[in-house]
């Protein structure tokens, strides 16, 4: 239990000692609520026989002190301050439930943000293990748990359990029998409600695994919505997602159930007992008038301290029932730095902060005037048997492009990333005009643009899936001008119905393949970067297309670095160097008519 809560404690943002400060206020709240309680026993009393303020030493005092004319007066002094008592406690009540509502939602918005922070920052290879559905899964549903199933029901547990203390010790001054009862009463329901402690445990974990489940299958059937739509198999997919639901409704439902056991079985235990002890009291001859005192004493204890007991049994049931919730984030906000930091620690010497940093924070580019030279580059796919890159060497000149040819499965992608900085290879170096690109990763970076096969389009206007990443304010737009024009995208822009403010659709669905690519590279251009890399940008293309983002690369060629990946041999007929890749290696490099064409470089 101990390690649950520093988990929690470890997952809550900012400063713990407001947690301290809301635990002391509970406090105060709760033992404010047990004078208030405590002084109705003697205002009942009083009022029933006046008699008792003569009698007593004190109150007889007080009487006189006040100077109070008749008993009937003092009794409703009382009557008032037990009010006002009651008053200023249900005002602080309900603004410490605001404050515990306020202070836990703050804590879901800022454990989302910090979770996201962790999954752009965790390395690709996190996200190369790690399901889309699943980080949307607990970005969106898993932190909401954590805010109304976990903190919520946690600091309202230590509110309501300073209650119940503060009332058991009030009630054992009055009466050492009915503490005892009560106490049974609550030993007994949190037994019996800790029996399904972790079957509960386990359906919430299960219906979570049904959600992700589902959330999954309704990625699929849209992500794919045209193979499906062609195929027809729409009712595949209608009776996966009926079969999560489904999952997930008897699992919730039964959490939900049993959430609720510790109340119904306190109220039946508590008529039981009232019941019961009437009777035997009753049977056992006694007078009845005696039988008042005990009860309202038992009145008290269920207007208050039973509801607060039941409260506190059933939010640490489901407290305890979320606990794979905690787990889950922990791991996540903690495997997302720790790995990033081993990773780092295994490539060459520069061991400290250099991560890669968001752009804004460094806009700056390391110098290349010279070359690009990667030395003995290996690296193995983490749960891989054997490296898909082994002892790459090669150097490629400022303004030159070279080419990786191959196979597909050669290892030509894998190449690219280590080149881009996404996979940091196990062994060997990149370096840039004889400097180590892992002395700052984000600075080399800033050198590269990346085109890939299929490129990323947001559901936005055409402006800003060119600008990608760039707040409006901040678009430059003679270089989106530029960058449009050597992207050869002017034409289309100005058919467009309105212009460089027409929306793409999801994906680029209102785009063919070839303008899809060609935003692309217009992106890449837009963001000025030295060295472009490009992954069979045009692999998809049909000819006539290909021909035409060719000559947008082709014009390129001369003022930037090139890197260009290629499945067709046409595309490679202009770059500088070929290098032909196998199993993970290099096994032929040189000009276009050396590697491709055969021909030996020997006249
Ligand atoms: N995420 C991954 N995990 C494990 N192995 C991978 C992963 N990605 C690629 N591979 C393996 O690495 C090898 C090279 O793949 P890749 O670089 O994509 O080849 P290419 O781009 O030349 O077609 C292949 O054998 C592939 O199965
Ligand atoms: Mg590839």
């Amino acid at each position: 239990m101990l390690r649950y809560i520093s988990k929690i404690l470890y997952v809550v943002t900012g400063k713990k000692k407001n947690l301290l400060l809301m635990v002391f206020v509970f406090i105060s709240v709760s033992l404010l609520d047990t004078i208030g309680i405590g002084l109705i026993g003697p205002f009942m009393s009083l009022a029933t026989s006046p008699e008792v303020i003569a009698q007593k030493q004190w109150l007889n005092s007080l009487y006189i002190y006040w100077g109070f004319q008749s008993p009937y007066q003092f009794i409703s002094a009382l009557g008032i301050c037990v009010i006002l008592i009651f008053y200023v406690k249900s005002y602080l009540n309900f603004l410490m439930q605001g404050y515990i509502f306020k202070f836990s939602l703050n804590q879901w918005g800022k454990l989302v943000e910090r979770l996201l922070k962790a999954y752009l920052a965790a390395d690709y290879t996190f996200h190369l293990q790690r399901n889309t559905s699943s980080i949307l899964q607990i970005l969106l549903v898993e932190t909401g748990h954590f805010s109304n199933s976990i903190l919520i029901p946690l600091l309202v547990s230590i509110s309501n359990a300073t209650v119940l203390l503060f009332l058991l010790g009030l009630l054992a001054w009055t009466s050492l029998p009915a503490t005892i009862a009560v106490l049974g009463i609550i030993l007994l329901t949190f037994l019996i409600s800790n029996l399904f402690k972790d079957r509960m445990s386990r359906w919430n974990q299960e219906g979570s695994e049904a959600q992700n489940l589902l959330i999954q299958a309704v990625n699929h059937s849209m992500g794919g919505i045209k193979e499906t739509k062609v195929i027809g198999c729409e009712s595949y997919f209608e009776r996966q997602i009926a079969q999560h639901t489904k999952t997930y409704a008897n699992l919730i439902g039964s959490v939900l159930v049993f959430g609720n056991l510790p109340r119904i079985l306190i109220e039946a235990f508590l008529i039981t007992f009232l019941i019961g002890f009437t009777s035997i009291f009753l049977f056992s001859g006694q007078e009845p008038q005696k039988l008042i005192s005990v009860l309202s004493v038992f009145a008290i204890a269920s207007i208050r301290m039973l509801p607060a007991a039941s409260a506190l049994l059933g939010s640490t049931t489901t407290v305890r029932s979320y606990q794979y919730i905690v787990d889950k984030l922990y791991l996540d906000l903690k495997e997302a730095e720790v790995e990033k930091k081993e990773t780092l620690s295994k490539v060459h010497v520069y061991q400290n902060d250099n991560v890669a940093k968001p752009l804004e924070l460094n806009q700056r580019a390391l110098d290349f005037s010279r070359q690009i030279t990667l030395d003995q580059v290996s690296y193995t796919y983490p749960g891989a048997t054997s490296p898909s890159v082994q002892d790459i060497s090669l150097i490629v000149e400022k303004g030159q492009a070279i080419a990786l040819i191959g196979k597909s499965g050669a290892g030509k992608t894998t190449l690219v990333d280590i080149i881009l900085g996404l996979l940091q290879p196990q062994s060997g170096s990149i370096e840039v005009d004889g400097v180590s690109v892992y002395k700052d990763l984000r600075q080399w970076q800033n050198l590269i643009g990346y085109i890939p096969q299929s490129i990323f389009l947001m559901d936005d206007t055409v402006e800003r899936n060119i600008a990608f990443g760039v707040p409006d304010g901040q678009i430059h737009a003679t270089r989106l001008r530029q960058a449009i024009e050597a992207a050869q995208l002017s034409q289309l822009i100005s058919e467009l119905p309105e212009g460089l403010q027409t929306k793409l659709g999801e994906r680029g669905v209102r785009l063919s393949g070839g303008q899809r690519q060609r935003i692309g590279i217009a992106r890449a251009l837009y963001h000025e970067r030295e060295i472009l890399v490009l992954d069979e940008a045009t692999a998809a293309l049909d000819n006539e297309t290909e021909q035409l983002v060719n000559d947008s690369i082709k014009a390129l060629s001369g003022t930037k670095t090139l890197i260009i990946i290629a499945h067709r041999l046409s595309t490679v007929e202009h770059c500088d160097r070929i290098y032909q890749m196998e199993k993970g290696t290099i096994v032929k490099e040189g000009s276009y008519k050396e590697v491709v064409l055969n021909e030996s470089s020997i006249v």
